[in-house]
């Protein structure tokens, strides 16, 4: 059992270096503001942008007078539709591949048309913000406005089935015959759930500062992934790619929203063409509310069937979820109940309702977290009406394979986290009739649920470099959205090559670097790292061939098959030399070397073994029967997720997930005003997130794990596993305090109080 802890910076050895909770490489840097953001670079010459957005939600721009915002102090450029660079069109609302979705062209201003609230209309340049947004504010739009649909509840007669969810999942899967087995069980629950729109917040904001020289452009902006977000500038700028050098070395929180462009990149890049100076523009924080994605508003109905001992007969998992009439994005949200729970009949299905509002976007976990926190709502649900601990009905329903694929998981400790969990939370005190702990007039409760998010695999390239000094140079184009990438890929470099963390320095965030996956999907440790892992088995391989063909090498002639990379030394056999003092020796200019590592979906591991990370989340809430006020009281998480390459930073990604569980559950909701199409709640006042006096004690357990299946480590993805479930957890602990069901998320006071039991004095 791996515990973490925070400890203070562990001893560098020569092995061992993986697996430990080293502080982040970057946390200096970024304490002393060292590391400079998208908007805090600057050039000579910089002008700054201000977008002006749109006060209608679906129409045309009628008329649009700009002459007096042109003619304001140190206004540089006033760009709308009508003088816009020209771009191709938006395109179809569906595209044909996974890939293109990222890269297919979004261009701005290049259309009289207004498909959704806040859609940019125009953008003013002038030597300084505050001059380009008094200018903006002096620009007379008038609009034939349109009605338009913003209702989902209202319009789910008109849900169409898409051809696919979002990263290829199939739109339906159906196995044996639901219908029949629904009817037929002795116990079952038909619930339906309501989750809102929510919108990513990262502390930084999306921004870009934008500069040409001659044809080439480079694009300091705030990217999770860098190939992706450089093909979709250059589709829609209508440039090779290889014209445009994204740079992104330090991101303030990515969740989901920076995976592709935004107005704020193709505005700065637009204007610094036509102004021939270097132009910057963020989104303002309401902005970002409207242009920077969000995840959609979604009804669920769940049904679950089991015979009198609580197996179940039968699963079905409906979606209905608005999308966006311009470009559909439909999240996978029904697809984990493909994999969790056994059941011979099984139905996932997914809708889509088209509104005039901005595409939804990824959003940390797509599918699990809004899917999971109702489905695992259910499983409570379902255990109650069976009399059963919510634990045991999961330990009744575990699959011995994956239940739709048909193929064996590559390692599933889902059993042992809910039981490890149970264990040290002390589940067995949690009495299970609700309302029936009571501290004075507090009633307590607790919830637990499971938690599955799948390992994926992004191809990527590392190149590694070691220099005449023994120190080690890797870059990719990989990116830190704040994980703790630069120190798990100096881990992985300094266990590899045998030198310690000292001798490594990992470069990122710079489109010229090799290709790699970037950051997305829980994907970008294992598919970075095992590239890098590569790449230095690769560099070695290089050393030792020249090491042992050199005249001026000490280790002329050894043989290379007993060779080792420890404590500074290449080692063969009995023979050894400091890896420094070989490269001067044999290669004054160092060595280098690339390494690689394929999508995992094309894999025969892959498609051999069902891969997923899992656990269990734990919450304790005590709620006051008079105001109905929810206090979070702890947090547990057991995880099984693989090898953990930091214990450090992996805790840090699973208590930020537990804590937009506790937003998913208790706060975050983006209102979309059903008569005008704008998200009323479009800043950090009104639109709440969890802050540190709404976080209880967390607590974060990796158990023992290694999935020789998943790459070179036995690492799997953990960046989204800790939002899984921990809302549902949240939701159950509130059930069993009170004996109210909220199945309208989130669980504020206005729906719990008036269904509070009344507890006389
Ligand atoms: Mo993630 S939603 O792929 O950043």
């Amino acid at each position: 059992m791996t515990e973490t802890k925070t400890s203070n910076r562990p001893r560098e050895t020569r092995s061992g270096i993986i697996g430990r909770p080293f502080d982040r490489i970057d946390g200096p840097l970024k304490v002393r503001g060292d590391a400079a953001y998208a908007y805090e670079n600057t050039l000579e010459g910089t002008a700054f942008g201000y977008i002006l957005g749109a006060a209608v939600a679906k129409g045309r721009i009628a008329e649009i007078d700009t002459a007096e915002a042109e003619r304001a102090p140190a206004v540089l450029l006033v760009m709308t539709h009508r003088n816009a660079p020209s771009q191709p069109d938006f395109g179809p609302a569906v595209t044909p591949t996974v890939p293109e979705v990222f890269t297919r062209a979004r261009p701005a201003l290049n259309s009289e048309r207004v498909r959704y609230y806040d859609e940019p209309v125009a953008l003013v340049v002038a030597e300084t913000f505050e001059a380009a947004r008094a200018a903006a504010g002096l620009i007379k739009v008038r609009y034939d406005e349109e009605p338009g649909r913003y209702d989902l509840p209202g319009n789910v007669a008109d849900a169409y089935a898409p051809k696919r969810t979002n990263a290829g999942f199939e739109t339906d899967s159906v196995i044996g015959d639901f219908e029949s087995a629904f009817a037929a069980a002795p116990v079952k629950v038909d619930a339906t759930y309501r989750t809102p729109f929510e919108h990513h917040n990262p502390m930084e904001p999306h921004a870009t500062l934008a500069a040409w020289s001659g044809n080439e452009l480079t694009i300091h902006t705030s990217a999770q992934t860098l190939a992706n977000f450089r093909a979709g500038v250059a589709s829609t700028l209508r440039i090779p790619p290889e014209r445009v050098r994204i740079v992104s070395p330090f991101i303030g929180g990515g969740f989901g929203s920076k995976l592709i462009a935004h107005a704020d990149t193709i505005l700065a890049a637009l204007a610094a063409r036509v102004l021939q100076r270097p132009v910057k523009i963020a989104l303002t924080r309401q902005q970002m509310f409207a242009n920077a994605g969000h995840r959609a508003e979604m009804i669920q109905q769940v049904r679950l069937g089991t015979d009198t001992d609580g197996r179940l007969t039968g699963i079905a998992h409906d979606v209905w979820s608005a999308t966006s009439s311009f470009e559909e994005y439909c999240e996978q949200t029904a697809v984990f109940a493909r994999s969790l729970y056994s059941a011979p009949n099984r139905v996932t299905r997914h809708r889509l309702v088209p509104l005039d509002i901005n595409r939804g976007e990824w959003m940390r976990s797509p599918g699990e977290a809004p899917g999971m926190l109702a489905f695992e709502c259910a499983m409570d649900e379902l255990a109650e009406r069976l009399g059963l601990d919510p634990i045991e009905l999961r330990i009744r329903n575990e699959p011995a394979q994956d239940p739709e694929r048909g193929v064996p998981f590559s390692t599933r400790n889902l059993v042992a986290c809910m039981e490890e969990g149970a264990r040290r939370f002390g589940w067995q005190r949690r009495n299970p009739t609700p309302g029936s702990t009571r501290e004075g007039r507090k009633l307590i409760g607790y919830g637990m649920a499971a938690a599955i998010r799948p390992n994926y695999i992004g191809a990527a390239t590392a190149r590694v470099a070691v220099d005449r000094d023994g120190r080690v140079t890797a870059r990719l184009d990989m990116t830190d959205i704040g994980t703790g990438t630069y120190t798990i890929l100096t881990q992985i470099a300094a266990e590899s090559l045998g030198v310690p963390i000292s001798s490594i320095k990992v470069e990122l965030g710079d489109s010229r670097f090799p290709r790699t996956a970037g950051s997305g999907g829980s994907w970008g440790a294992a598919s970075a790292g095992s590239a890098l892992h590569n790449a230095c088995n690769a560099l070695k391989q290089r050393i030792l061939d020249a090491a042992q063909s050199s005249e001026a090498s000490p280790l002329r002639g050894a043989n290379a098959t007993e060779a080792s990379f420890a404590d500074g030394e290449v080692r063969v056999g009995q023979r050894s030399a400091s890896l420094a003092d070989l490269v001067r020796r044999i290669a004054p200019d160092g060595f280098e070397a690339e390494g690689s590592v394929a999508t995992g979906a094309a894999t025969q591991s892959y498609k051999a073994y069902s891969q997923h990370s899992y656990g269990a989340h734990f919450a304790e809430v005590a709620v006051d029967c008079d105001t109905g006020e929810i206090r979070m009281r702890r947090m547990l998480a057991v995880m099984g997720a693989g090898r953990i390459l930091n214990p450090k930073t992996a805790r840090s990604q699973i208590i930020g997930g537990m804590t937009w569980g506790i937003g998913a559950a208790l706060m975050e909701q983006t209102v979309l005003d059903r008569r005008y199409g704008h998200f009323v709640n479009h800043d950090l006042a009104e639109y709440h997130v969890p802050i540190n006096g709404d976080v209880p004690e967390m607590e974060v357990v990796f158990l023992e794990e290694h999935d020789d299946k998943a790459n070179p480590f036995g690492a799997k993805g953990i960046g989204e596993l800790g939002v899984c479930g921990a809302g549902a957890a949240v939701a159950n602990a509130i059930y069993n305090a009170t004996g109210v069901r909220v199945r309208e998320f989130p669980i504020t006071l206005d729906k719990l109080l008036p269904a509070l039991p009344v507890i006389a004095i």
